[in-house]
């Protein structure tokens, strides 16, 4: 018996590492065992209680309808005005839009500025998805490996990787996997080259809000406002409130670009979750409080880690500015043995962490830099400490 194909786009996708490694570490708990899950991709404390009960009041007050695919126009207005109050420069509610999550309105862009061939500059380590979204809408990413410049991309970087099909950039600070904040003047200069070779720029800040120690997350449009016309801006409210499973993001970007989208999305999904839509917007302004709550949680574990790490021969780690995770060099450990056994690449050292030392970190291989490992603080303090004991031990057995 035969049977039709599959199309053969399927080639282009893999399940993402990063969930694959979450739900073993769930299976694994939910079996008993102690596992403590580093692979984490969201804060593990509950949201506002208001915005739980703006949720609820929507649902009560019959909010169940399809809206406008980028949402409810009034919202977009809202949501228009705080992204301008944000960034300083204005945006209009025509040139933001609502989407099911930061991964649609990056798909989204990739459907809308990418031609089949073209070719999109995207740092080495990525978040897992950028690469495969560029594929999908036919173009080529072009991966530019960071870790010799401090895992951030540089004009220098970005100059030497761009050829005649260079369409576009994509820039994501704070960074997943390694945490890195892109400082002021490098972004300057890469904006600048965007220019000169009339380039889009992809901007993902889903983390812009989840910053360690004061520090400051830049949005490249806020440094050079004439970027305005040529960036697309990608953000979310999954990370920073909390909110991972409402699937709410957004993109601000040029009104034909979010036009476009529209377009795009009245095909694909529709609206974003109409309670999401409604609940985040009664809640918009109570969101500060409970981030810098956050903020001071993160800021303590990430010392943790940090204490831990300093005392782990052969392991570095990049220096990790935002968002909540640490993107740790393992490279030394690969070839070299554990109880015996030689450890051959950095897939084989995250399943062995796993059954030895009872702990889900994500290797670097899923995004692009297997020297790494991706350990998340985004569990709570008892984990962070137990995780970097068990950690310490475990490499601690090397030889
Ligand atoms: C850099 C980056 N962009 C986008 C996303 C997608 O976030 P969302 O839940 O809003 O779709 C993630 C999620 O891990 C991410 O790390």
């Amino acid at each position: 018996m035969t049977r039709p194909t599959l199309a053969d786009r399927n080639a282009q996708v893999v399940a993402p590492s990063t969930s694959r490694m979450r739900s073993i570490a769930n299976e694994l708990k939910e079996k008993g065992e102690s596992i403590i899950n580093f692979a984490a991709g969201e804060l593990d404390f509950d949201t506002l209680d208001s915005l739980k009960k703006a949720a609820i009041e929507a649902i009560q007050g019959k909010c169940n309808t399809y809206t406008p695919a980028l949402g409810e126009k009034k919202i977009r207005e809202q949501l228009a005005a705080y992204i301008s109050a944000e960034l300083g420069v204005d945006y209009a509610w025509n040139e933001v839009g609502m989407t099911a999550g930061a991964k649609q309105a990056l798909y989204n862009t990739a459907m809308v500025l990418i031609n089949p061939g073209d070719e999109v500059i995207i740092p080495i380590p990525y978040w897992v998805t950028f690469p495969t979204q560029i594929e999908l809408a036919g173009g080529k990413p072009v991966l530019v490996d960071t870790k010799p410049d401090n895992y951030k991309l540089t004009a220098d970087l970005v100059s030497a990787a761009i050829t005649p099909s260079t369409k576009a950039i994509l820039i994501n600070t704070p960074n997943n996997p390694t945490g890195a904040v892109y400082d002021e003047t490098e972004l300057r200069k890469i904006g600048e080259l965007a220019i000169r070779h009339d380039l889009w720029i992809i901007y993902d800040e889903c983390y812009s809000r989840l910053i360690r120690n004061g520090g400051r997350h830049h949005n490249i449009v806020s440094l050079i406002p004439q970027l305005k016309e040529r960036t697309v801006i990608i953000n979310s409210f999954s990370k920073s409130m909390a909110l991972t499973g409402w699937r709410l993001g957004y993109s601000s970007g040029p009104v034909d670009v979010i036009k476009a989208m529209e377009n795009l999305q009245g095909h694909t999904t529709s609206n974003p979750n109409v309670v999401a839509q409604v609940a985040v917007s009664k809640a918009l302004d109570q969101s500060t409080d409970f981030i810098t709550t956050a903020n001071a949680i993160l800021d303590r574990r990430l010392q943790v880690i940090q204490k831990a790490l300093i005392h782990i021969e052969h392991l570095s780690a990049a220096q990790a500015d935002g968002a909540f995770y640490v993107f740790a060099n393992i490279q030394w450990f690969i070839g070299r043995q554990y109880n015996g056994k030689v450890v051959q690449t950095t897939d084989a050292l995250v399943e062995l962490i796993l059954a030895e030392a009872k702990v889900a970190v994500v290797s670097g291989a899923g995004f692009g830099d297997s020297s790494g490992i991706r350990i998340s603080y985004a569990v709570s303090d008892a984990d962070v400490e137990t995780g970097m004991q068990r950690l310490t031990e475990f490499f601690g057995k090397f030889n």
